[in-house]
């Protein structure tokens, strides 16, 4: 049985009128990479911060790290890394330099700090830098730093809100690379928040937060089965015939979409070649689509697929992408 790196009930905060968080219960085991998936405003760093000890829950009980979160915040402090939301490196020292501090505050033996500061630096492909002031790397360079850092004191869980925020596709993709690297050779549990539904894809498993709430909790694979079905796109000059032979043949209701035959379908990976070896017309292409987590969110907010596909008259939600900011 996986172990938990993260356990909590009932996590809750308030501020003011707001209720940020309104009773989250989570379990993360070792080693996953776990994400918090969620739009802006939903209690993504509020949560994040109250696992960390940063901010003080209202209420909730549970364990970080192996370590009770009320009763001894110091060891969980100690055995976990934070990469914050908003950079928190000082641009006037040099990436050597912030390292270097942060083994300070951590205690790390002073025989062990260039060795381990190099290290790090050599794992976020910094280590040619080290000696330049911050102020002189790229967003992508600064995120790394951090993830470096973070890595320093050996933590047992790495935080990160929102790593890859505001950076470029391709420096988002190489952030991926580095927290895939560092799960894989330091067994690190990695829990992260990020808005971005694409790079959700990445994580082992998902929590969906919306509200203060976790509203769904599982691999990114699930979650998209949840949202069902594949949809396929027929084009043929025969398309009334088609959705007839459909019905008649697999019991599924074909719709005729901007001249397109429109079908709902489990699993289209079977149903394409079948349909394609037994269908007495002539068909011109056929193509497929499958749900994304953008559609699990659609889904789980309450709109439906399948009324955008009545209403619109055109390929459903995939064409419309939700701004998570
Ligand atoms: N220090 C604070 N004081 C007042 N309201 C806050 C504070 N921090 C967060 N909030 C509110 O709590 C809610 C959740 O915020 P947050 O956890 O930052 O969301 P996310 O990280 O998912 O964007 C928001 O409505 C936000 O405005
Ligand atoms: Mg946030």
């Amino acid at each position: 049985m996986a172990m938990a790196a993260i356990e909590v009930t009932g996590l809750t905060k308030r501020f003011k009128e707001v209720e940020a968080v309104k009773g989250v219960d989570l379990t993360v085991y070792e080693g996953e990479v776990f994400g918090f998936l969620g739009p802006n405003g939903a209690g993504k760093t509020t949560t994040i911060s109250m696992l960390c000890t940063i901010l003080k829950p209202d209420g909730g009980k549970g364990h970080v790290a192996g370590f009770d979160l009320w009763r001894e915040k110091d060891k969980v402090r100690q055995n976990i890394g934070l990469v914050f939301q908003d950079p928190t490196l000082d641009r006037n020292l040099t990436a050597y330099e912030n390292l270097w501090f942060h083994a300070l505050i951590y205690n790390i033996p002073t025989r062990e700090r260039r060795e381990r500061i190099e290290m790090v630096l050599k794992m976020v492909e910094l280590y040619e830098r080290k000696d330049s002031l911050v102020q002189t790397f790229s967003g992508g360079m600064k995120r790394r730093l951090e993830i470096a850092r973070g890595l320093l004191h050996h933590p047992k869980i790495l935080f990160l809100d929102e790593p890859t925020i505001g950076l470029d596709p391709q420096t988002r993709a190489h952030i991926w690379d580095y927290i895939h690297k560092i799960r894989k050779e330091k067994g690190i549990t990695i829990f992260l928040t990020t808005h971005y539904m694409d790079e959700a894809e990445n994580c082992d498993r998902i929590a969906v937060i919306d509200q203060g709430r976790i509203i769904a909790l599982d691999t990114p694979q699930n979650l998209k089965k949840m949202v069902g079905n594949n949809i396929v796109y027929i084009n043929s000059m025969e398309a009334s015939g088609i959705i007839i032979f459909i019905k008649e043949k697999f019991n599924l209701e074909a719709k005729l979409i901007k001249n397109q035959v429109v079908v709902e379908v489990t699993d289209a990976e079977t149903f394409i070649p079948q349909l394609l070896k037994e269908l007495p017309y002539p068909v011109t292409s056929v193509s497929l689509k499958k749900p994304t987590l953008d559609d699990v969110f659609l889904k789980l907010t309450g709109r439906e697929l399948r009324d955008e596909v009545i209403t619109n008259g055109k390929a459903p939600a995939f064409h419309r992408r939700r701004r998570w900011q």
